[in-house]
């Protein structure tokens, strides 16, 4: 059975993570445990009442309130983790598999890791026969992750490695010139990669972008534009809208996450090739070197800092927190995690290198 799958169907069990909805939509989340209870203002839920279970039943506290049983999707899970950096929504997640082409068997290499939200789908969409090796630079966050994707599949999956330090130092000396299928970067300056992706990739493969401001995205996109060793990039966004569908009041909801990010992909021109210019180039103007200079910041390197870039920063003691929670998740659902801090990183059992 594939990795994480016992953790998906069939009855409930003990280390599953099971969403309760009461009638007011309340949601929470419990790990089962023989004995195990959950205590709210209005009664106690025990844990005996749903394992064994099938999915999707309503079963009543010790006061007769009544919950709906769910596992957690994977949108459910991403969302109620604990985090340190700002994770990748669902939906964006979505389009990077899909315009990343993320394929079965794929070896994948990305960064930074963050809370592992985007390396949960990347796990999903390589499956067991491939490889994510993720590279992070702030031993919290690795942990965080660590942590979360263990609690999301029960174990920590062979087809993942886990690497601390920079990614454009660490990833020459990882995998072999050309040998990387698929590339996605999430960090606050893609541009300083370039050399270490063009170095990597495979001819072919596609390197993914996730920035949140236009600023870097215009940056990262000149200077693969001018690098020469790429195609030519295309960057979009997604919007999801959700509807109110009732009788007649058929609608937009109201509310929705207007921003998240932006996407931009490229693909690795083989050695000596010179690439096809984008169509949609506007020919005969020039842009003055101030402008361009003005707009990607290039006179001020302060201001590509995550404060600079309008992000929030998190206090250690909030770090080490989320650290610990998810550590605690993942051993939960039954893995064997070393502890937060320990400095530790994952190698994955499945190997690294082409396939002769
Ligand atoms: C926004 S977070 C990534 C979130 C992640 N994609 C998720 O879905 O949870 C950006 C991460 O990149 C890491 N980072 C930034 N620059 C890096 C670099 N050059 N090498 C490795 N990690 C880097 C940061 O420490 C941070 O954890």
């Amino acid at each position: 059975m594939a990795v994480g799958a016992q953790h998906r169907r069939g009855p409930f069990k003990v280390g599953d993570r099971v969403q309760v909805t009461d009638e007011r939509r309340r949601v929470h989340t419990l790990t089962l445990k023989e004995g195990g209870e959950f205590h709210t203002h209005v009664g106690v839920l025990f844990h005996d009442q749903l394992l064994g279970q099938p999915e999707g039943s309503v079963i009543e506290n010790s006061e007769g309130v009544r919950y709906q049983a769910l596992r957690p999707l994977l949108k459910d899970f991403v969302l109620s983790m604990p985090r340190g950096a700002t994770v990748v929504y669902p939906k964006d997640a979505g389009q990077i598999v899909t315009m990343g082409d993320i394929y079965p068997g794929a070896r994948v290499v990305e960064a930074g890791i963050g809370s592992g939200a985007l390396t949960i789908s990347l796990l999903r969409a390589v499956g067991d026969t491939g490889l994510v090796h993720s590279f992070e630079r702030r031993e919290e966050f690795a942990d965080i992750a660590r942590g979360n994707i263990a609690a999301m599949f029960g174990e920590v999956p062979p087809s993942f490695r886990l690497s601390l330090g920079d990614f454009q130092e660490r990833v020459v000396e990882e995998h072999e010139p050309g040998s990387v299928d698929r590339l996605v970067l999430d960090m606050l300056s893609p541009w300083e990669c370039l050399d270490a992706v063009a170095t990597v990739l495979a001819p072919g493969g596609v390197w993914v972008n996730y920035v949140a401001t236009v600023t870097q995205l215009s940056r990262v996109i000149e200077a693969i534009r001018s690098d020469g060793r790429f195609t030519e990039p295309e960057a979009f966004e997604t919007m999801v809208r959700g509807w109110h569908v009732e009788g007649l009041a058929v609608r937009p909801d109201h509310r929705m996450v207007a921003h998240t990010g932006f996407l931009m992909t490229t693909r690795r021109l083989a050695d000596g090739a010179v690439g096809i210019p984008g169509s949609r180039r506007v020919k005969d103007v020039t842009f003055p070197a101030e402008d361009v200079s003005a707009w990607t910041a290039d006179h001020d390197p302060e201001a590509w800092t995550a404060e600079g870039l309008g992000e929030r920063g998190l206090s250690a003691k909030k770090l080490r927190r989320s650290a610990r929670d998810a550590v605690a998740m993942g051993r939960a659902a039954g893995a064997d995690l070393p502890d937060a801090g320990s400095g530790s990183e994952v190698n994955g059992t499945h190997a690294t290198q082409p396939e002769d």
